[in-house]
């Protein structure tokens, strides 16, 4: 019965992965996914995530029963204080429901779910470009997809004119996909001045702002300054959805663990919204796992471990900076044509190197190094060992 099935392709980002899998060459280098390696090139496990488990390990009072629908309080209550701030109104006043969901894709998905159910508009404008996952998440959500301008291939930077243009363009009440920080695969993200100007923009035509949240801490190494996007949007009152992902700032990758929080009116609203957020969650999963959620909670509450986990954080994203600076300096000295000060300019886990399909095709084919095809890099999987096979690539690809 299943004889005309036909082949999918792999995924365009994880594909990345298989294919580096299968190579047998020593000089393999991946770069596609955005996942943290060292300086050995080793996924890393956080010493304060191995402390929160070794607590967790050793409290014989924890059970493995069903979290709630909704996940696990605690971890709710304190990632909606992480994006939104110790301090924020619409906390204090009740007005924002948080759900545990899988990491930042099932975040994007839960919330995208409720919107096609309960809100009048089912249009959303996606950054162009924006993480290819987007586009399938939303649409099979039942939202139709849409795009704004975002980046400017010849800056390399953003193409701010026509991001106006095309949201004062939008149909109003339209839901717009927002990258809170680190946007993912540009690195290119508005300066604060530009943000009050979207948020003026975007508010005065009812656009619904909805934040993926998957780099808090990874842009300027401070997670409250990387959030002060979301916080803009959510000290004038009004509404927004926030999807919060825990795999990159706590390296929590396979733990799937993230938070979808709406931010209501009212507090009344609020709860009613989580009531449906149940009814969506309920027939996809039934409830969120429970072990990365207690890890995370674990975390937060305790303000040692909160600060050690700041620490390690901030050495992740200084990591890749100093990448950034070695690559860049490595392609200055061989003379590479171009100008590439993009690569320190961009922030975030990626850079896009501007490298076409093709480019990236012969530098799979000679070099074995491995990337997406629309020419992003994970910085995060660079070392300084590392740094100058990838420099003789990009220069022969470009010289060729
Ligand atoms: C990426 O963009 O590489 C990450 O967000 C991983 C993923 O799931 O695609």
């Amino acid at each position: 019965v299943f004889s005309n099935v036909v082949q999918a392709p792999e995924d365009p980002i994880l594909g990345v992965t298989v294919a580096y899998n299968k190579d047998t060459s020593p000089l393999k280098l991946n770069l596609g996914v955005g996942a943290y390696r060292t300086e050995e090139g080793k996924p890393l496990v956080l010493n304060v995530v191995r402390k929160a488990e070794q607590h967790l390990v050793n409290d014989s009072s924890r059970v493995k029963e069903y979290l709630p629908i909704v996940g696990l309080a605690d971890f709710n209550k304190l990632s909606a204080k992480l994006i939104l701030g110790d301090d924020s109104p619409a906390i204090r006043e009740n007005r924002v429901t948080t759900v545990q969901c899988l990491s930042g894709t099932g975040s994007l998905r839960v919330g995208g779910e409720f919107l096609a159910r309960h809100y009048h508009e089912r249009t959303i404008y996606l950054p162009k470009p924006t993480w290819g996952n987007h586009i399938k998440v939303f649409n099979l959500a039942g939202l139709t997809v849409k795009n704004y301008s975002y980046y400017d291939p010849s800056t390399r930077g953003l193409n701010f004119q026509g991001l106006l243009e095309d949201l004062g363009s939008a149909p109003p009440g339209a839901i717009i996909l927002l990258h809170a920080c680190a946007h993912n695969p540009t690195g290119v993200d508005p300066t604060p001045q530009q943000w009050e100007q979207i948020r003026h923009l975007m508010r005065s035509r009812s656009l619904l702002p909805f934040f993926d949240s998957a780099y808090q801490g990874f842009a300027s190494g401070s997670l409250d300054q990387d959030a002060q996007p979301v916080r803009m949007f959510v000290a004038d009152g009004g509404e927004c959805l926030i999807a919060q992902s825990y795999a990159k700032n706590m390296g929590l990758y396979g733990e799937r663990v993230g938070a979808l929080s709406i931010v209501c009116k009212a507090s009344d609203v609020a709860s009613r919204v989580e009531s449906q957020l149940k009814l969506v969650i309920r027939p996809m999963y039934s409830n969120p796992p429970i072990h990365g959620a207690s890890i995370v909670a674990t975390i937060l509450k305790d303000s040692n471990l909160y600060q050690e986990w700041t620490v390690e954080l901030k050495a992740m994203a200084d990591r890749i900076i100093t990448m950034r600076q070695k690559l860049f300096d490595a392609l200055r000295e061989k003379g590479t044509p171009g100008d590439w000060s993009h690569i320190i300019k961009q922030i975030g886990m990626f850079t896009f190197t501007g490298l076409n399909s093709e480019q990236v095709a012969f530098m799979t084919k000679e070099y074995h190094i491995y990337m997406t095809s629309d020419g992003r890099i994970s910085m995060a999987g660079l070392s300084s060992r590392t740094v100058p096979h990838l420099a003789d690539a990009i220069h022969s690809a470009v010289t060729r």
